[in-house]
């Protein structure tokens, strides 16, 4: 498994997805999963993909090296062209820049090195225009320690704040009330010399967990939300939630016999205490509350993605009862899967086998928190994976610039930004190399992101792996990404139809989309790094007498028009192909 921030590849979940009374993976025949039935125009995001901006580094507009709101909106007639309908935007909220934004510091406004509300609202009115919705990253477990929420709760122990946070007296010999850690290493606490107690922080020092058991706190994070969704926001992705709450007897958490040394101390205990507590889908479901009430007003619905890595049973609990938690708890399983057929093959039939009925599907391959795609896999593969990602079934979400194949940057010892990296120097958790600026040209200074010195270096491939040079270039990634966007778009088999995996044959992995008389879609990914043969088995119901004939649409080998027999399909190594069958 790929590097990545500890609490992020969680707990040895997903690589051991039987959790006690979960459903044993299976080697029976794929599971069907029926079309989806006609939805609501509102459930906009069932056939939508979204699109994670990181703002920092996206587009510049002002010189500063830093990216902000108004260069994301000199940018959305690209994102238009390319065919996603929803961005995420990562925290662009005041904040000491400790976690870069991930530590608010007033959930209402703006900070200044990404410009000011009425930017935002331009951006969100300019994205509006073009049909893309706007999706806010709303960090809800902590905030920053310069929050005036903060600064009153730890001024002392009466402060009508103080129980916003989570505070306690040191254990009786001395030192952290219990061993609870930091997702970043070290103590999860750290004592306060004004009143002499410990607060609580999941992630930096920086960092204080808010008491979401608090009722005043609950009320002025919910009125947060409902200020940016007057605002015209469509959305929250929700960030670190099942860390929201803790265990109210603050008891130990367990040793984790798996850990091995060298990897985070974050995982040499297993969270058990500290994620995933009872009242978790309580918060979930009071801010779906909020959400659907927008919706009740003007029938638009409102998105809640969740941020969480577990296992798809454990996932499946946050799309809540009669639909109060999130529409999208992410699915990351694909994220930090080996390249390898029987892996790949395993994740998705036990993700879509555990989808609890009506509930919909999605898909991530790629974050700001994890090495980039094209580097995990390599370009080719990544290509390949590209083709997986648009074609399941259910929501995708595009990293930005994994659209261009853009790969992880080396970051120089001395240009270190990341926490993760500097508080635990040299495990490889530093996820700096996949934030680097976007590549949009190889003919101007720092590939067009901005005119100053950018935060992060830009990537020494800027001059063929760039948005000017692939979208002249009909072989180019960026070139797939939109054939195959537009493809989504304009089949409804594609969007909407049925989904059944087909066993897999040796490195392919292979599925079809269905939708009646609309078109089927024969997908297949050659996960391979050799040259391979595709010949459905009897009963796949792919073939007519051995002779059913298809057309290649999009694929990762420029064989668009190509006519095939779905009957016995070459593909190269690390060939993706979407063939649409007669
Ligand atoms: C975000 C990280 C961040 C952490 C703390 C995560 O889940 O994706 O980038 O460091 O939460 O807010």
């Amino acid at each position: 498994m790929p590097r990545a921030l500890r609490h992020l590849v969680p707990l040895g979940l997903l690589a051991a997805p039987l959790l006690a009374g979960a459903q044993a993976p299976s080697s029976a025949a794929p599971k069907v999963i029926p079309a989806a039935a006609v939805t609501p125009a509102d459930r906009w995001w069932e056939e939508g993909v979204v699109y994670q901006v990181y703002p920092r580094s996206f587009q510049d507009s002002d010189g500063n090296g830093v990216g902000d709101l108004r260069g994301i909106t000199q940018r959305l007639d690209y994102l238009k062209t390319l065919g996603i309908n929803a961005i995420w935007i990562s925290p662009f909220f005041p904040s000491p820049m400790r976690d870069f934004g991930y530590d608010v510091a007033d959930y209402t406004g703006v900070d200044s090195t990404f410009g000011t509300l009425a930017d935002f609202d331009a951006l969100a009115k300019a994205a509006h225009a073009r049909g893309i919705r706007v999706i806010l990253d709303f960090v809800a477990n902590h905030s920053s320690d310069q929050h005036p929420w903060f600064k009153e709760s730890r001024s002392s122990r009466t402060n009508p704040k103080r129980d916003w946070y989570i505070w306690r007296d040191p254990a009786p010999g001395g030192g952290p009330p219990n061993n609870w850690l930091s997702v970043f290493g070290g103590s999860g606490w750290t004592r306060d010399s004004t009143t002499g107690q410990y607060y609580f922080h999941q992630f930096l020092k920086e960092q204080p967990d808010l008491n979401w058991r608090n009722p005043e706190l609950q009320k002025a994070m919910l009125a947060a939300m409902r200020f940016w969704l007057d605002r015209g926001a469509d959305g929250f992705r929700l960030d670190a939630f099942p860390h929201f709450v803790e265990d109210s007897l603050f008891r130990d958490n367990p040793v984790n016999p798996n850990w091995r040394p060298g990897s985070g101390e974050y995982d040499s205990l297993q969270a058990v205490h500290t994620t995933h507590q009872p009242g978790t889908l309580d918060v979930l479901c009071q801010m779906r509350r909020v959400a659907n009430s927008y919706q009740a007003r003007d029938g638009r619905s409102r998105l809640l993605i969740g941020e969480v890595y577990a296992s798809p049973q454990q996932l499946n609990v946050y799309y809540g009862k009669n639909g109060c938690g999130a529409q999208l708890p992410s699915n990351f399983g694909l994220l930090g899967a080996p390249w390898k057929s029987d892996v790949i093959w395993q994740r998705i039939d036990d993700y879509m086998r555990a989808l609890p009925a009506g509930r919909w599907p999605n898909w991530v391959l790629g974050n700001h928190d994890n090495p980039r795609l094209a580097t995990r896999l390599g370009p080719d593969a990544a290509r390949a994976a590209a083709v997986l990602l648009l074609t399941l079934p259910g929501t995708p979400t595009i990293y930005y610039g994994d659209e261009l194949g853009m790969r992880n940057v080396p970051i120089p010892p001395d240009r270190v930004q990341d926490p993760a990296e500097k508080q635990q120097p040299g495990l490889g958790l530093g996820r700096d190399p996949e934030r680097t600026p976007m590549q949009w040209t190889g003919s101007a200074p720092n590939g067009g992101f901005t005119t100053g010195t950018p935060w992060l270096p830009v990537a020494s491939d800027v001059d063929s792996v760039n948005v000017a040079r692939e979208q002249r270039d009909s072989a180019s990634t960026l070139a797939l990404y939109e054939r195959l966007l537009k493809l989504r778009k304009t089949e409804p088999a594609l969007a909407r139809g049925s989904f059944r995996l087909l066993p897999r044959q040796g490195d392919v992995v292979a599925f079809l989309r269905e939708d009646g008389s609309r078109g089927r879609y024969l997908t297949l990914v050659n996960v391979g790094t050799t040259a391979t043969t595709y010949a459905p088995a009897a009963g796949d119901r792919l073939t007519r007498g051995g002779k059913r004939r298809g057309t290649i649409v999009a694929g990762t080998r420029g064989r668009r028009g190509d006519r095939v027999t779905a009957a016995d399909i070459a593909l190269e190594p690390n060939e993706g192909v979407v063939i649409r069958l007669k």
